[in-house]
């Protein structure tokens, strides 16, 4: 029997259908963590100012701690866990957080990444500023930037400087 305290939704995340019914105002990060269990989406701040919630909608970075999920009802979400190519292969951002000393903390990194991607979707070469611009929006309290801005400028093909104290 439906309650009728409870709206049905139909999500897609990371290319599998989701229909439950939740409360109105259950919120899109609660529903991706808990519903569906996908943990890999952090909540930091819970206000819509750190990034450690953001997940894909239809394309689109959001931020999943200030959507209920009733707004998300019939979209295609891509989370952190469906990022790579379907065989598992990982794309050329993932590999660069990797290489280029961009991954930090598990609370962080995937949003870091997933706002990565989403900005390389929307402009495939960025220049710094146009870096920083974008990601301003995924903060770390604790390390830095400089290897995620490196990542992204190595996964689009431009030159970076070396890691500083890397050797080769
Ligand atoms: S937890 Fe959503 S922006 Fe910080
Ligand atoms: S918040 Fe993740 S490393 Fe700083």
């Amino acid at each position: 029997m439906s309650d009728t305290n409870k709206v049905a939704v139909k999500l897609t995340i990371n290319g599998q259908t989701y229909e439950k019914e939740v409360k109105p105002n259950r919120l899109l990060v609660d529903f991706i963590r808990y519903d569906v269990g996908l943990t890999g989406t952090k909540e930091g701040c819970s206000v819509g100012v750190c990034g450690a919630c953001t997940v894909l909608v239809d394309g689109k970075m959001v931020s999943s701690c200030l959507t209920l999920t009733p707004m998300a009802n019939g979209t295609d979400i891509t989370t952190i866990e469906g990022i790579a190519k379907a065989d598992g292969e990982l794309l050329p951002i993932q590999q660069a957080f990797i290489d280029q000393g961009g991954f930090q903390c598990g609370i962080c990194t995937p949003g870091q990444v997933t706002a990565a991607k989403a900005l390389l979707d929307f402009n495939s070469k960025p220049n710094e500023q146009e870096i920083k611009e974008w990601m301003m929006g995924n903060l770390c309290r604790c390390t830095g930037y400089y290897g995620i801005i490196r990542a992204i400028k190595a996964a689009s093909g431009q030159e970076v400087e070396p890691i500083p104290g890397a050797s080769d």
